[in-house]
């Protein structure tokens, strides 16, 4: 089999690195991939929103089967797109896929199936929203419609703010047409937990909760990440707090997305805070999510290929899905600065063993692996408990070395002590 992962950051190169534990799989494409996924994949230079040029690719190369892993080609309709050429893929339908692109559509969604989430109203004339925030509760959330790499919410401690982020997102228009519309809601309280869950429309498997570290700095100060470490499993999401969510968020919004003409086929994506009521949904992902599943797939024990195909062909209730009864920590190491400006061009220094390191920027410079983003790679560890894990993948952080590598030093912190250890 000769198979093709569509995007270039962490989040392929766990998915690529668990997809090789199968072994009728010849040869893996990466397109773009990195300086550090070349180790484990051929990267391919076209861009992951190319679309035309990835099914042509895939046709002229013979590819069986493609992995689409970022939320924009998926988004603008990739698989449909392979689908026509005659290549089966993993990943939503473009119809599907506006789930996470849309939240006017997934806000409304939930609103219309009664899936539990915070209370709303959708503007399209930034005159409204000024005038409604004169009068909502504070603090309050406002969120650019479409995708704005994973920036367009912005919580509003004070009217002030709120207005400013009204006239960022709709009149300055800092993402695009993504800003024609927003989304004002309630702001809730509780922990975050994220469930990646596999569904092909008649049946959904979640994987292995997990929680993501987003801002920057220790004791979650700084500014918002992309992520900057996750540990699985999520010690919030207990076998009561499983339960409801399966009854009232995920198979409810497996059997909506069926009943509005948009089945949902692929990773999809629960990012859910329990509140004092209950489990609410704040956002669903298309996609795995990043870097979720550089927690999730290595705790994964069965083959995830095979997974893959049953869900592309609706088999997925034939699947005995298992998962090791371990616990894993990814530490992601950053370029000093990021989420701001950063330099790039620093060689990295990995150490021998690489089974659990991710690359998420860096490219190949004279075969030396150079930094060329703001996440530079992550650490994965797995152990018996989640303080082991934490503890093994802080050993291996400490064996990567780049000039101005910048990571937290509290990943797993909050998790550790809502299991009781400090
Ligand atoms: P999102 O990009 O939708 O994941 O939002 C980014 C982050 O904003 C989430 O992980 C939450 O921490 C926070 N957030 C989003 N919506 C709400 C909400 N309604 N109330 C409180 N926090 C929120
Ligand atoms: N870690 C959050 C996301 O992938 O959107």
């Amino acid at each position: 089999m000769i198979l093709a992962v569509v995007g270039g950051g962490g989040r392929e190169h766990a998915i690529i690195k668990k997809l090789k534990e199968n072994k009728t799989i010849e040869k893996i494409y990466a397109i773009p991939g990195n300086g550090g996924i070349a180790e484990d994949a051929e990267c391919v230079a076209i861009g992951a929103t190319e679309i035309d040029k990835v099914v042509e690719f895939c046709a002229s190369h013979k590819v069986d089967y493609v992995v689409v892993a970022p939320d924009d080609p998926l988004v603008l309709g990739m698989t449909d797109a392979l689908k026509e050429a005659g290549i089966p893929s993993f990943g939503p339908s473009k119809a599907a896929a506006i789930i996470e692109g849309s939240k006017v559509f997934s806000k409304n969604l939930m609103k219309k199936y009664g899936i539990p989430t915070a209370e709303y109203e959708v503007f399209s004339d930034p005159c409204e929203a000024y005038k409604y925030v004169e009068s909502c509760p504070i603090p309050t959330v406002i969120k650019a419609d479409g995708l704005a790499l994973g920036k367009g919410v912005i919580i509003a401690e004070t009217r002030d703010e709120a207005k400013a982020a009204v006239k960022t997102i709709m009149e300055d228009k800092k993402f695009g047409k993504s800003g024609d519309e927003i989304v004002i809601e309630e702001f809730l309280t509780g922990p975050e937990v994220s469930v990646l869950s596999f569904t092909d429309g008649k049946t959904v498997v979640p994987m292995v909760s997990s929680m993501d570290h987003k801002r920057a700095l220790d004791g979650d100060k700084g500014l918002n990440t992309g992520g900057m470490g996750t540990v699985a499993p999520n010690p919030y999401y207990t076998e009561a707090v499983a339960k409801e969510c399966m009854e009232k968020i995920f198979l409810p919004t497996m059997e909506a997305m069926n009943k509005e003409g948009r089945t949902f086929k692929g990773c999809l994506y629960f990012g859910l805070m329990i509140t004092p009521t209950g489990p609410k949904v704040i956002e669903y992902n298309c996609r795995f999510g990043d870097p979720e599943t550089q927690v999730v797939l290595p705790l994964l024990d069965s083959d995830l290929f095979d997974i893959m195909r049953a869900v592309s062909e609706e088999r997925l209730s034939d699947m005995d899905i298992k998962w090791k009864e371990e616990s894993a920590a990814c530490v992601i190491i950053a370029s000093g600065g990021y989420p701001g400006s950063y330099a790039k061009g620093y060689p990295i220094e990995l150490p021998e063993d690489r089974r659990g390191i991710y690359v998420a920027g860096a490219e190949l410079k004279d075969g030396v692996p150079v930094t060329s983003g703001g996440r530079v790679l992550g650490v994965t560890e797995t152990a018996d408990s989640l303080e082991e894990a934490v503890k093994k993948a802080y050993e291996t952080a400490g064996k990567v070395h780049f000039k101005d590598s910048h990571m937290r030093h509290d990943i797993g912190k909050r998790a550790l002590s809502a299991l009781g250890i400090k």
